[in-house]
């Protein structure tokens, strides 16, 4: 049933990203940026809030005046702060579960991948918590209805020595210390809320925080404009004497409340236990048998660090040299980071598929999949093709091209495949052109694999793609799920194309010896499965 419901997701979003992509282009994709806008609310929420506190009376008795008065006379800058500042809590509301489905359809939850999604449910609560804390501060009767009935559910805990509800029984019962320590939590929760998320992205290597500028500028714009045409509304004063018959209610933040309202609290807080520990027992349900984690070969490794820099997930560590080999550095693994997805040994400058002379071993190798079986398999499928347009598709397993057709083979990110060996297939005239079928530009679902292809292809990034690789045969493709009409048609377009170049001067076929000894080379790995 998992399964089912990720995959109809996932291609849903891949669908509605598409028409994003063609309104904002892939860069700009506000469901592919759902992290970065998180963090951008909340700096605005953060920089609001604090320009509202200097216009803000903490007393009792002179917190609503002082918002009826930043939001009347003060208006146009003071007034559009506040409105700003409740407008982009709402949205993160909407951004973080957005984001939380959307990681959940792409499968980025399970296996080595738990720590964020489990790290991301305590940020849930704790955004809540921020939105809660400051409608209370307002002091207008949504305020007073937030403030009892928050207090009325804590007290059935029965933690508090005193039932804190006390404080709103009547108007002489609410102390200015109790008003004070509202004001605190308000600044102290969303201030743990920053740890909390500071903590969701430490196993991500160079997390995305910052959404592009142009989209940072159309989230704020909208948002100010919402500011201005409907500015948020103040109600009338609290009143702990009567108790408020109708409060506007914010359904972003507030929703819940009449629920609480209606039903016992035993049954709230078990459908919060209940919420919480489902979520939290997601990457187990069921767990994912990801493969065996990269291992390194320290004969093959002069620690350059290019894997260190590649990891998406902050997998790989450098470490003093420990063999006596004379480098200063050697990296090392750690397996519970580890995906699997190769990008590592697409790094390496160890991983060489022209290497004839003893096994083919590189610096850092998936189990799995090593660079030994990857060359192996380039050279079966291309025994395969057939004409004079033949072409080899190195496919990402969650593009476009997971299901395989002829000449196709399948990787856990394009990023795994080396440079070499694009060059290493058209040199050695296996294939008269290569298409790298990579997922999505928008979100590579190993995050990076997509920008370190472009950025090799460029070479910008080692290791470069050779400047002797005719490019006009390298035909690259990112598309999601639900583009694999897009690949064949791309495809078909690149054949023609191929058909109507003349042969491929500087391709040496390979003799059959060499295929033997790079297939024999792939067989005791092949048998060990
Ligand atoms: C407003 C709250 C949140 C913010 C600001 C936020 C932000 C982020 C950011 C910046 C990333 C890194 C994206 C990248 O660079 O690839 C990320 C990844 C992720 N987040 Fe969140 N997040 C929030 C809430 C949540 C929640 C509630 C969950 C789920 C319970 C969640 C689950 C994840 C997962 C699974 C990843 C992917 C990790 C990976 O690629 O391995 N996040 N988030
Ligand atoms: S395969 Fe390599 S790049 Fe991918 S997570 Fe593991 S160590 Fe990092
Ligand atoms: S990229 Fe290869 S050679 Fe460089 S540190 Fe990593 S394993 Fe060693």
């Amino acid at each position: 049933m998992m399964i089912g419901l990720r995959t109809v997701l996932r291609h849903g979003f891949d669908h509605v990203e598409r028409l994003l992509d063609a309104a904002f282009g892939p860069d700009w994709n506000p469901l592919a940026q759902l992290g970065t806008l998180g963090w951008f609310l909340f700096w605005i929420v953060a920089f609001t809030g604090v320009y509202l506190f200097i216009f803000f009376d903490t007393g009792i008795t002179a917190a609503y005046g002082s918002v009826l008065w930043l939001s009347t006379d003060h208006w146009w800058h003071a007034g559009v702060a506040r409105s700003l500042h409740r407008y982009a809590s709402d949205l993160m509301i909407v951004v973080m579960f957005t984001h939380l489905v959307r990681e959940f359809a792409m499968d980025r939850y399970r296996g080595a991948r738990w720590f964020s999604w489990f790290t991301g449910i305590p940020v849930i609560w704790f955004v809540y918590l921020s939105g809660i804390t400051g409608y209370w501060l307002v002091w207008d009767q949504l305020a007073q209805y937030v403030a009892t009935t928050t207090t009325e559910l804590l007290d059935t805990l029965g933690i508090f020595g005193e039932p804190i509800a006390r404080n709103f029984l009547s108007p002489q019962m609410l102390s200015g210390r109790f008003f004070t320590l509202m004001v605190f939590l308000h600044i102290a929760i969303p201030l743990l809320l920053l740890l909390l998320m500071w903590i969701h992205i430490q196993r991500i290597s160079e997390p995305r925080t910052r959404p592009p500028r142009g989209l940072a500028a159309i989230t704020l714009g909208a948002l100010t404009v919402a500011a201005l045409m409907s500015p948020a509304v103040l109600q009338a004063p609290a009143d702990l004497a009567t108790v408020p018959q109708r409060v506007g209610i914010d359904w972003m933040i507030l929703g819940l409340y009449p629920v609480i309202n209606a039903v016992p609290s035993g049954v709230i807080w078990g459908g919060v236990v209940v919420f919480t520990v489902l979520l939290a027992g997601m990457p187990w349900l069921p767990p994912k048998s990801e493969g065996r984690a990269a291992e390194v070969f320290l004969d093959h490794c002069n620690g350059c660090e290019r894997c260190v820099a590649d990891c998406p997930y902050t997998a790989i560590t450098l470490e003093p040299r420990s063999d006596g080999a004379p480098f200063a550095f050697e990296v090392a693994v750690d397996p519970a980071r580890c995906v699997a997805c190769g990008i590592c040994m697409g790094s390496c400058p160890s991983s060489s598929p022209f290497r004839r002379s003893g096994e083919l071993i590189t610096g850092i190798d998936l189990p799995d999949y090593p660079l030994a079986r990857l060359r192996a398999d380039v050279i079966e499928a291309a025994e395969a093709l057939t004409g004079d347009a033949r072409v080899l598709t190195l496919a990402c397993e969650h593009g476009a091209g997971a299901r395989s057709s002829p000449g196709f083979i399948g990787l856990p990110c394009v990023a795994m495949a080396p440079p070499s060996l694009i060059d290493y297939i058209l040199s050695r005239g296996l294939a008269d052109g290569v298409c790298i079928a990579g997922c999505a530009e928008r979100d590579c679902h190993n995050r990076v694999g997509a920008n370190w292809t472009k950025a090799r292809f460029d070479r910008q990034r080692d290791p470069y793609l050779r400047t002797r690789v005719p490019r006009e045969r390298i035909l690259t493709v990112w598309a999601g799920c639900s583009g694999s009409g897009r690949l064949q048609s791309e495809l078909l377009a690149f054949t023609k194309r191929l058909e109507a170049m003349p042969r491929f001067q500087n391709a040496r076929a390979m003799s059959s010896d060499e295929k033997n000894d790079a297939l024999r080379k792939a067989r005791p790995q092949r048998a060990a499965e």
